[in-house]
């Protein structure tokens, strides 16, 4: 396979990102294998957050001079970029927040604070990131709900039977899901995981940090009821994310942070709550995050979802490939047509950590470790993975640089 079987010029997209142009050591080149952590910024995501503090950096909705003007058009603006990108509805139902993380904690402390009380279930999985599980232990100890989870095949995809025996033998009123694992790679059948929850009765909150920097995401599609996802993945700065919800729950849930901007009346006695999507963004929010996650959405537009994802498919089928011929070489998850750009593997006889410092050396970042996914490790009777996670800016070259580097490592530890 070469990088011809698909029409993308990944040599014009590098040329976007300052970052790629740099040695990562003196003489060594940077191979960046770590998106699934955080993707590297291109140009014009750099100029746009240039941009706002040079010539109108300002609050937003809150001054009538022209300064604030500028930036609550430009703020705003990017909200409806996202609304299109994956095709919300509304613009009220698509809610700033600093990232997936915070996203769930939102519906956790809203929605699941107001809803879920002792005799309940809220059903996740076992691949589940620890911001889909411990927002719902916490709450779970309070309210006195139980969790229960979905388990992981050995080809790494969901037991679809066990959730289905989930949903028919417990009162579940919520389904967590990622849509594509941050570990595993797998890409989880969330459309079907929702008419399956909603035939239940069960709302479903799909986690997708790994998923919307990668393929089309289209949330009415999908028929999710809250859909959430982290900027700093998909090219936009860190601090920027978004909560989608549809809004009908939206208006019936009460608003989580108090503070200005959230707020419609206040008195000394009590207060009434903004109008959606204000409702949920208390105080000053993160301006210049949100213009750059707009104009992330503008770059991964001018690509086109559908290439950015078929390029990826290829060259992760091509990894998959070569890791496979490395031996002592283990890669957990799916295979490539049903997986994201991830591989996660490990190396007979060798820790996770010390495969990622030797590549390191060789100018390759890998991450190493858990991946914020302990139960899902425990799970499969791992401690630590080491993670290859590929973004629009990767090569085949660089993956042919990973298995020089593998076979480094090798060399390295032998006879260790
Ligand atoms: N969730 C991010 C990862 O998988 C941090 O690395």
């Amino acid at each position: 396979m070469t990088s011809n079987t698909v029409p993308y010029d990944v040599e014009a997209v590098r040329a976007d990102f300052p970052i790629l142009q740099q040695e990562h050591h003196a003489g060594v080149p940077l191979i960046y294998l770590d998106n699934a952590a955080s993707s590297q910024k291109p140009r014009q995501v750099i100029d746009a957050i240039d941009d706002y503090y040079r010539r109108y950096n300002a609050n937003v909705h809150r001054g009538i001079h022209k300064l604030s003007e500028a930036a609550t058009a430009a703020y705003e603006e990017a909200r409806i970029k996202v609304k299109r990108f994956i095709n919300a509805a509304n613009k009220r139902e698509v809610i700033y927040v600093r990232g997936t993380t915070e996203g769930i904690n939102l519906v956790a402390q809203t929605w699941g604070r107001a809803n879920l009380t002792v005799g309940d279930v809220v059903v996740l999985t076992q691949m589940e990131h620890h911001s889909n599980i411990v927002p719902w232990q916490m709450l779970a100890a309070e309210k006195g709900f139980t969790i229960q989870y979905v388990p992981v095949l050995p080809d790494g995809t969901l037991d679809m039977d066990a959730y289905a025996a989930l949903l028919r033998d417990h009162p579940v009123k919520l389904v967590g899901v990622m849509h594509v694992s941050n570990v595993l790679g797998t890409v989880n059948p969330v459309q079907d995981m929702a008419r399956m929850a909603h035939d239940a009765g069960a709302l479903i909150l799909v986690d997708g940090a790994q998923a919307v920097p990668h393929l089309p995401v289209d949330v009415q599609a999908l028929d999710a009821d809250f859909y959430t996802f982290s900027g700093h993945k998909m090219l936009a700065p860190t601090g920027s994310g978004i909560l989608y919800g549809k809004r009908d729950l939206l208006e019936a849930m009460p608003p989580w942070m108090g503070g200005g901007d959230m707020i419609s009346r206040v008195t000394l006695t009590g207060s009434t709550w903004n109008e959606l999507p204000y409702k949920f963004e208390a105080g000053t929010p993160s301006v210049a995050e949100g213009i750059g996650l707009g104009a992330a959405v503008d770059y991964l537009n001018s690509l086109g979802m559908d290439n950015i994802h078929a390029y990826e498919q290829a060259i992760t089928g091509y990894a998959l490939e070569r890791l496979a011929e490395v031996p002592g070489v283990t890669v957990y998850g799916p295979e490539a047509a049903n997986k994201g750009a991830v591989a996660a593997f490990t190396l007979a006889g060798i820790h996770a950590h010390d495969v990622a410092q030797v590549l390191d050396s060789a100018g390759i970042a890998v991450r190493a470790g858990h991946h914020c996914a302990m139960p899902l490790h425990e799970c499969l009777s791992l401690q630590a993975t080491a993670r290859a996670s590929f973004y629009l800016y990767n090569t085949y070259a660089e993956v042919d640089a990973l298995i020089d580097g593998l076979y480094t490592v090798k060399r390295t530890f032998a006879g260790a």
